[in-house]
């Protein structure tokens, strides 16, 4: 393993009617609350009045910010930030997905700072502080809730870029498998694809000695894959809920990076194609992942074999090692069709036109890839295949 040193600040609240520790936690951190959401969907599962009932109790004086975007925008960090200055916040508090949770990461490090915090994205400077940020999470997908990471994007440039810092952890995060009854089915679909995506981004990690991180990452992969079509038709079982609910936190909180690098180039990919067509980033995933897979087989066919053999039971017996990943390959596609997941840019009307302009930004710094180095030639044969 290559050296580590770990440290999670978030404190994990999970479970059936765990909403009532905010009446605990928040006043650890002040009385002044910048309430931040999204688009409606916490009013119309009744969350928001919940949430409201819960700080009123505990007479914290409560700010809002609505309307955060799903890929936000930094236009709307820029309004979060302005408020958290006029209003002398203490401690935001994001209820939402992980739109909501990245914009109110980014409002916590900005409002700490003198220039705009796309200057952390641009990776112009690194925060040094930030405000305390909690958050209750309505969907399970991008791990957010208890890692240090956020992608915004820049509505002028129309970039969209992940930055992190140890000052955009949450310091406590609320996850009840029932705030996500409400998802619909298509939103469902792409948090199983990036919770997947993320233990995938794990799996294709330099070679290095591994043994109980690849066991995690496995394991993960096929508790998804047997929960996930029995969720679908059942979206309000509980126990299929808190299942994924957990494997996604999990697939993205650093438990299972210990020791290693993983390749994280797809989603640097995907990120250039929401940054110009403003598509869900699970969606995204589904289409390009399994050609990022075809396109770097040849790196090491014995980890992708081992991926076909371990997690989708393929029969290795007289075939090459290409032959059993590409069948591996195929199974995860075919997986992840069965449950609805588009499969071609075209499922999102895009075609070969801006393909060079996403190949671009997907090499704004260079080229990337940790278990695949991938140029912009790279980009641009995943993406064409991808049509
Ligand atoms: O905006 P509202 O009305 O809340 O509706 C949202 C949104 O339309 C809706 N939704 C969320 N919870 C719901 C619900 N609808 C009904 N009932 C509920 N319980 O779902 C839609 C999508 O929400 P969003 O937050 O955008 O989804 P997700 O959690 O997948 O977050 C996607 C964003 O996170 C970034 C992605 O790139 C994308 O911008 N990522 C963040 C990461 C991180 N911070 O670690 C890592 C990921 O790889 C990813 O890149
Ligand atoms: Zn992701």
């Amino acid at each position: 393993m290559i050296n580590f040193s770990f440290h999670n600040p978030t404190r994990l609240i999970f479970g059936k009617g765990q909403l009532e520790a905010l009446k605990t936690e928040v006043p650890r951190y002040g009385n002044n609350v910048l309430l931040v959401y999204g688009g409606g969907s916490i009013k119309r599962s009744g969350l928001y009045e919940r949430v409201l009932a819960n700080l009123s109790e505990i007479g914290a004086v409560v700010t809002e910010l609505a309307g955060v975007e799903p890929n936000p925008r930094l236009s709307t960090v820029h309004k979060g930030v302005d408020l958290c200055k006029a209003k002398n916040i203490d401690l935001i508090l994001a209820v939402g997905g992980g739109s909501v949770i990245d914009c109110a990461k980014a409002i916590a490090v900005g409002a700490k700072y003198d220039g705009d915090m796309w200057d952390f994205a641009e990776r112009k400077a690194a925060a040094t502080d930030g405000l305390p940020l909690a958050t209750v999470l309505t969907m399970s997908a991008t791990g957010s809730e208890m890692n240090s990471g956020s992608v915004i994007t820049n509505d002028d440039t129309k970039e969209k870029l992940g930055w992190g810092s140890p000052f955009a952890a949450p310091v406590f995060s609320i996850t009840d498998p029932e705030h996500t009854y409400s998802l619909p089915k298509d939103q469902t679909v792409y948090g199983v694809v990036d919770i997947m995506s993320h233990v995938l981004e794990h799996y294709f990690h330099k070679p290095v000695n591994a043994p109980l991180q690849d066991g995690f990452c496995e394991t993960i992969l096929k508790t998804v894959i047997e929960t996930a079509p029995k969720l679908i038709e059942d979206p309000e079982n509980y126990e299929l809920r808190e299942t994924v609910m957990y494997s996604s936190t999990m697939a993205l909180n650093s438990m299972i990076s210990m020791g290693i690098v993983g390749d994280w180039g797809t989603h640097n990919i995907e990120h250039a194609v929401s940054a110009v067509y403003d598509i869900p980033h699970g969606g995204g995933l589904a289409i390009l992942f399994p050609n990022w897979m075809s396109h770097n087989l040849n790196v090491d066919p014995a980890r992708f074999k081992r991926l076909a053999v371990n997690v989708f039971g393929v029969d290795a017996k007289g075939k090459t090692d290409e032959q059993v990943g590409q069948e591996g390959i195929a199974a995860l596609r075919a997986f992840w069709t069965s449950i609805g997941a588009p499969s071609r840019l075209h499922d999102y009307d895009i075609n070969d036109s801006d393909l060079e302009l996403m190949a671009d930004k997907a090499v704004k710094f260079g080229s990337f890839g940790n278990f695949a180095k991938m140029d912009k030639a790279d980009v641009l044969e995943i993406y064409k295949a991808s049509l």
